[in-house]
């Protein structure tokens, strides 16, 4: 082992054991077709008047948010409403969102939309709790002093698990770099999973959102810190998708499909949550960052590369993975092999690519020196990665 592994997996270990004393309760969930009607009164019985509504311009044009936005004045909920979150929301959309809840006196914020409105309302949570603290300075590990207000999640992507997590990434434009904030307090208390949301998500959306689901069950399943419950909720999640990814995407208002597909996003959420995710999101991140590659997309296309490139260090857990996802093997490699092409079936039967386009040659070492930055010690990862493995890697997803 060299010196720089030896660190990393000290770290990872002393990690491990920190994460014992978390609280790690889960959100309270409301669940079902149609259920992001019960939110108001939920709201009501907390003795909520005024909240911040954060979400995109994409979901207002569409009307998403309209009828619970109605339903909250309707029960007397004053509803200020944030709707300049961009995709891979920046330090400014959560600046912005907080004036506005600071300006409406607001006392809970609800995220409507995926992954970006749902980081974008943890960050102005947190920004309200924590004034003397920027967005950048509270990036990384448990760095958020004060708990958030109440914060009340509804996602309308199966997606990023954001309603169930610790996290919230935000983008700081002046560097291209997204910055992971990492702390129990951004976890929200309520969660609604109304798959009715989901049904009008259009096929590319409906496919990478997906992908990014089981990015985080497979990341958290090879990764070594996963619990027993984490390992079982990834392995869940890995069956969900595998199951009902391509019926979502073939016909977008397969009820069945939705319920069960944001049922998976939530449990590869809590997985990874707890056991981290790896080499696949350091690298997806930083191309969101720099070129502003949708999450993911980045994680489809990255995913089966990263696999390969572990080898050997993750047949068996990928073996388990096959199993969970019904592909068959002989032997613990052709199962792990089978899997990730697997993988690579699944994105090409969705129009996924193979490669990006947008990778400049020039960009490579920052790009692979902001990844492993991201990513070690603090991802359990398998296979440590050096700086040459990894410009290696993103050389290779030139095409
Ligand atoms: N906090 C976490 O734990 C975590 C985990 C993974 C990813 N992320 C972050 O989440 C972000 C990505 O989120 P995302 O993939 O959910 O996408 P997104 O929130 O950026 O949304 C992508 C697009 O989909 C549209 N959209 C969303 N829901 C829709 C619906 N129901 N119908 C029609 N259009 C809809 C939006 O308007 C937007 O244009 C990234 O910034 C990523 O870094 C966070
Ligand atoms: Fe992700």
């Amino acid at each position: 082992m060299t010196a720089n592994e030896l660190y990393c997996r000290a770290f990872q270990k002393a990690m491990k054991l920190t994460a014992l004393v978390f609280d790690w309760t889960e959100p309270e969930l409301i669940q079902g077709p149609g259920s992001v009607k019960d939110l108001p009164a939920l709201i009501q019985s907390k003795g909520i008047q005024r909240v911040l509504l954060v979400t995109d311009p994409g979901l207002m044009k569409i009307g998403l948010p309209k009828p619970l936005i109605e339903a909250l004045e309707a029960a007397g909920i004053f509803c200020a409403v944030y709707d300049q979150t961009c995709v891979n929301p920046t330090i400014q959309n959560v600046e912005d969102a907080r004036q506005l809840y600071l300006e409406a006196d607001c006392e809970a914020i609800i995220a409507f939309g995926g992954g970006s409105p749902m980081d974008c309302a943890k960050g102005c949570g947190a920004r309200v709790t924590n004034p003397k603290k920027s967005m950048m300075q509270m990036s990384g590990l448990l760095h958020v002093s004060k708990k958030l207000p109440p914060l009340f999640a509804v996602p309308t992507t199966a997606g990023t698990g954001s309603e169930a997590t610790v996290a919230a990434v935000v983008t700081n434009p002046e560097t291209h770099e997204k910055c992971p904030c990492n702390d129990p307090k951004l976890r929200p208390k309520y969660a609604v999973l109304d798959p009715a949301l989901t049904v009008g998500l259009p096929q590319p959306i409906t496919s990478t959102t997906g992908m990014d689901a089981l990015t985080h069950a497979v990341e958290a399943y090879i990764g070594q810190s996963n619990t027993k419950y984490t390992a079982k909720r990834a392995l869940e999640a890995t069956t969900l998708i595998f199951r009902w990814l391509k019926k979502a995407y073939d016909n977008g208002a397969d009820m069945e499909a939705r319920e069960n597909m944001l049922l998976a996003s939530y449990y590869a959420g809590v997985a990874f949550t707890r056991a981290y995710i790896g080499y696949v999101h350091g690298i997806a991140h930083n191309l969101g960052g720099y070129y502003n590659v949708p999450h993911g997309l980045a994680n489809a296309i990255i995913l089966p590369r990263v696999l390969e490139y572990y080898g050997e260090s993750a047949y068996a857990r990928l073996a388990d993975l096959a199993d969970a996802a019904g592909v068959a093997g002989n032997t613990t490699e052709e199962k792990a092999k089978a899997f990730i092409q697997a993988i690579r079936d699944m994105n090409a039967s969705m129009n996924i690519p193979d490669h990006f386009d947008c990778i400049q040659e020039a960009d490579i070492p920052l790009l692979a020196q902001r990844a492993l930055k991201e990513s070690n010690p603090l991802y359990p990862v398998p296979k440590i990665m050096t700086q040459p493995e990894c410009e290696a890697l993103i050389r290779n997803l030139m095409g």
